[in-house]
């Protein structure tokens, strides 16, 4: 473990550590104040007018859906090219998943889109791929026409923009995760940021068991028991401020987090240029991307190299490495329940076979990245 490369190790600082003791020592490790802080901090952060911090990311995709009435019967349009998370949280809410194939970003077609609704269509979830924005406008366009609601999966997305909106403000809701590896990390947990005060609601109850009052509100802020009262039977998708303490003093220190991010990918770039390999895009005229993942493309027919045999030399060279994603029409579940043939999502098919994600993360001291560096020309190199 200690001559490795870590595929996406968290940047933990002092002050992040510091955060967590002082939650620690504070007597209220549970879900309170420093959660509502956290939430005050993705509401500035992404200019969205309400935030709620989840249990984990799934756990804010799921409770989004089930405030908006999504349920059985319904169809929800998302990518084929994501973490099983993404669908597996449609079905939960017992409705049914339309995949639609990515374009060559790996991001969802959006010009496809409109083909694949049909009356029972009620939402569609886009999800930033890697941290790069779908095309919103477009997603947008048809959502407001059909009368969809649009859930945004921006679990790689923290810190992205589009059209100078942020990441977080433009759909009905938008889910981040702060899972160990993503760009803000908890461990685990998410923030769903929305701007109707409806949605916000609801999701707040729903995480929170369907009772009327938080722990926090009935003991520690006031200092009196209050009574509640059971609304609906809700979840326990709260998040310890325990966590949020860690995720809270990560936001704090993202802006130089995000440039050493900025820096390393850079260097990869620079380092892996003609190597035969297809290098991942960065920014774009209409987008800020969260360079959450650096995913090169590795096609045996220009490279001459096999993506199983890269993945096993690296490791071999102690570099960890994901390959992000493996098409869902490809998983068991998927295939059996909708008879799907992966051909059917031709792009998504492709770069499942193709991509490799390198480690990348604001905690990489410059050693490791030249490592990394080291191992990819080597392999490339023969
Ligand atoms: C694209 C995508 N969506 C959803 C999730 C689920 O997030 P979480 O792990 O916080 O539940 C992940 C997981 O990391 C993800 O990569």
């Amino acid at each position: 473990m200690v001559n490795k490369v870590i595929f996406g190790r968290p940047d933990i600082q002092a002050a992040d550590t510091a955060s967590v003791n002082d939650v620690l020592k504070s007597g209220w490790i549970g879900m309170g104040a420093v959660t509502e802080v956290l939430e005050r901090a993705f509401i500035k952060f992404t200019g969205a007018r309400y935030a709620v911090a989840v249990s984990s990311g799934s756990a804010g995709l799921f409770v989004s859906m089930l405030a908006c009435g999504i349920g059985k019967g319904d169809e929800v349009i998302t990518s084929p090219l994501t973490f099983p998370a993404t669908a597996n949280e449609i079905i939960h809410t017992g409705a049914e998943v339309r995949f639609v194939d990515v374009d060559s970003s790996g991001n969802i077609d959006a010009r496809r889109i409109r083909q694949a609704i049909t009356t029972r269509t009620k939402a569609i979830v886009p999800v930033h791929l890697y941290g790069r924005p779908c095309d919103m406008d477009i997603i947008m366009g048809i959502a407001r026409k059909h009368k969809l609601f649009v859930f945004e999966d921006a679990a790689h997305a923290f810190g992205a923009s589009y059209k100078r909106k942020h990441i977080g403000s433009i759909g009905d809701a938008s889910v981040f995760s702060l899972y160990a590896t993503k760009n803000i990390t908890a461990a685990e947990g998410g923030v769903v940021t929305t701007n109707n005060k409806k949605i916000a609601d609801r999701i707040r109850l729903l995480r929170s068991y369907g009772i009327t009052k938080t722990a926090w509100s009935r003991f520690g802020k006031k200092d009196v028991t209050l009574p509640y009262d059971t609304l609906v039977p809700g979840y326990n998708f709260e998040i310890p401020d325990l966590l949020s303490a860690i995720a809270l003093s990560q936001i704090r220190g993202y802006a130089k987090r995000f440039a050493r991010r900025k820096y390393i990918w850079g260097r990869y770039d620079r380092a892996f240029k003609g190597l035969g390999i297809e290098l991942p895009g960065d920014q774009g005229r209409d987008y800020l991307h969260a360079l959450h993942l650096y995913t090169i493309r590795i096609d045996k027919k220009k490279s001459g190299i096999d993506r199983k045999i890269f993945i096993q030399r690296l490791g071999d060279m102690g570099i960890g490495t994901g390959i992000h994603f493996i098409s869902l029409p490809l998983h068991s579940y998927y295939k059996k329940r909708y008879g799907y043939r992966p051909s059917d999502f031709p792009n998504a098919l492709t770069i499942s076979d193709q991509t490799l994600s390198l480690p990348l993360s604001s905690g990489m001291s410059d050693h490791e990245t030249d490592r990394v560096i080291r191992a990819v020309r080597r392999i490339c190199n023969g």
